[in-house]
């Protein structure tokens, strides 16, 4: 399908955060651009505001103040909608209101030509609802720009129940000619990202309520060993809990309160407080100038005087980290086994979804210590572990002295079901199943939404896919069964590829 040509004009309605950062990015692929905003002003301030933004990048010679003026140069403010009758696309990005937005449309499908796409930013109102009092809903289709838009290189594409095929082809190919990373999506609450990315904060959030550990220590965790780049406890703070709370609970009941996508008491209370995170000087951390930064709980080095490793069987996801600890000078011994280390007193393992305490117990081992997962054990500087209840002071003190010998840092929590990034990834992948089994998107637009979109460093399927499906539905088999939650079941396709032997890939 065919792009947008260039010699086209393009609309863009409401110049916020969101408004002018798209007009930058349609001026920068080359379009004239329409800049309108109700208020007055507005529109001149953004035009004003991408000056300011790109005046910087020549000032760090990333740019040519040539380019930079030819870009301001196409971006017009206009006072009136009529002055974008013109225009071959018209995307709206103005107040999130579901009957504003709908006055806005159907005077916009007056005013512009038959041919004009109608494309709409917003990130919770179904395109399907917004479609529906125009003469002709097929041409409205949901382009859903991540903020800061120039940055932010996902455009999730969204189709109404209206939307012709044709149109959302035309946006896509426009997207990706204006160098982003655009995906298909149906009109359902969330899209993709909001929706998929729901368990990576709620599962620390709730690891939190159940003192696990504390949010330094989990972001460290998420950082270092998950291979995100900002933890959960960060992140919204800087996102603020006031908009990070109303997606979340927006989409909570826009599934008809599916436990999965339950909010956390923890954030509300931060809401409540006026706690909304970097904009407030306060949330999970604190801003003031005088504060000192948290540190993550980090074990003191432990001495041990073992020297030999035995590993029983194969250790999965989790191999590399024998050849690391073989590297470190560790003398490893290599025998049949359920998949484990033994250091001394110590017995290791992968967590498989059950708590070290329940596992020590079924299978006779009490000196268990099970450590999470890492995005990438060659190189992670950083582990958390639980410890079985059962488990004597030694085997604390080998367990974490074996990790420490290959240079990792161990964080100790408190014993629970999935560890942390193990149960987070194996509920960000529960979600993108369940995403592509209700047609959401395909499974590969899943994953490049989640990687372009939130920089996570894989996709939740294809990561599944890493990991092992079985592993992924057997974590969440055993979370589920530990509290005896729905909000941890399986999704199907987790448990049909399971009894298929398969991934989602592969
Ligand atoms: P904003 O509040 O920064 O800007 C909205 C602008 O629209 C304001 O300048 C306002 O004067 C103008 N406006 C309001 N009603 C208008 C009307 N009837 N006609 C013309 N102009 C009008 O909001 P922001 O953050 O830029 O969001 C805009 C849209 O983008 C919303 O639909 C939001 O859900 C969506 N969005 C926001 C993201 C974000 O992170 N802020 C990310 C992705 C989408």
């Amino acid at each position: 399908m065919q792009a947008l040509d260039t010699q086209i004009t393009v609309g863009v309605i409401g110049a916020g955060a969101m408004g002018a950062g798209i007009a930058q990015v349609a001026a920068q692929a080359g379009h004239r651009v329409h800049l309108h905003d109700q208020r007055e002003g507005a529109a001149a301030a953004g035009r004003d505001g991408v000056a300011k933004q790109l005046q910087r990048r020549v000032d760090k010679g990333k740019m040519e103040q040539q380019a930079v003026d030819a870009i301001v140069d196409r971006i017009q403010p206009v006072s009136t909608l009529s002055q974008l009758s013109n225009s071959g696309m018209v995307i709206e990005a103005i107040i999130e209101d579901l009957e504003i937005k709908h006055m806005l449309l159907c005077e916009l499908e007056q005013l512009c030509g038959d041919d004009t796409i109608l494309a709409t930013n917003t990130s919770s109102i179904s395109v399907t609802a917004l479609g529906s009092k125009l003469d002709h809903p097929e041409r409205l289709v949901g382009m859903h720009f991540f903020n800061p838009a120039p940055l932010m290189a996902l455009v999730e594409v969204v189709k109404g129940l209206a939307t012709d095929d044709g149109v959302a082809d035309t946006v896509h190919a426009t997207a990706a000619k204006w160098g982003k990373k655009p995906v298909f999506a149906t009109s359902t609450p969330g899209f993709i990202v909001n929706r998929v990315a729901r368990p990576f904060y709620a599962e620390s959030f709730r690891l939190l309520q159940e003192q696990a550990a504390d949010p330094a220590t989990l972001d460290a965790i998420i950082r270092e060993a998950g291979g995100f780049r900002m933890g959960p406890f960060e992140l919204t703070d800087l996102i603020g809990h006031d908009v990070n709370y109303a997606v979340t609970t927006s989409v909570f009941d826009a599934y008809y309160q599916d436990t999965r996508f339950l909010p956390s008491l923890i954030q509300k209370e931060l809401v409540e407080a006026g706690r909304f995170g970097r904009k407030s000087g306060l949330g999970f951390y604190c801003y003031d100038d005088n504060s000192k930064p948290s540190e993550p709980n980090t074990e003191p080095a432990h001495e041990s005087d073992e020297t030999q490793l035995i590993v029983e069987g194969l250790l999965g996801p989790a191999a590399a980290l024998v050849e690391r600890l073989r590297d470190a000078g560790v003398d490893v011994i290599e025998r049949d086994g359920p998949g484990q280390l033994r250091f001394g007193d110590a017995v290791l393992a992968l967590t498989d979804g059950r708590m070290a305490t329940e596992r020590a117990n079924s299978e006779g081992t009490p000196n268990l210590v099970l450590f999470d997962l890492a995005f990438d054990f060659t190189n992670t500087t950083r582990l958390a572990v639980g410890i079985a209840d059962q488990a004597h002071d030694k085997a604390r003190t080998d367990a974490c002295a074996l990790l420490q010998k290959a240079g990792i840092a161990v964080s100790v929590i408190e014993d629970r079901p999935g560890l942390v990034v193990m149960r987070t990834v194996a509920m960000l992948a529960s979600q993108a199943a369940d995403a592509s089994l209700h047609g959401v998107a395909t499974k590969e637009d899943i994953d490049l939404a989640m990687k372009a979109g939130l920089n996570y460093p894989d996709g939740p399927l294809s990561w599944s896919d890493r990991l092992g499906n079985s592993l992924v539905f057997e974590v969440l088999t055993n979370v589920q069964n530990s509290y005896g939650e729905d909000r941890y079941r399986p999704a199907l396709f987790l448990r049909q590829n399971h009894y298929a032997e398969k991934g989602f890939y592969t």
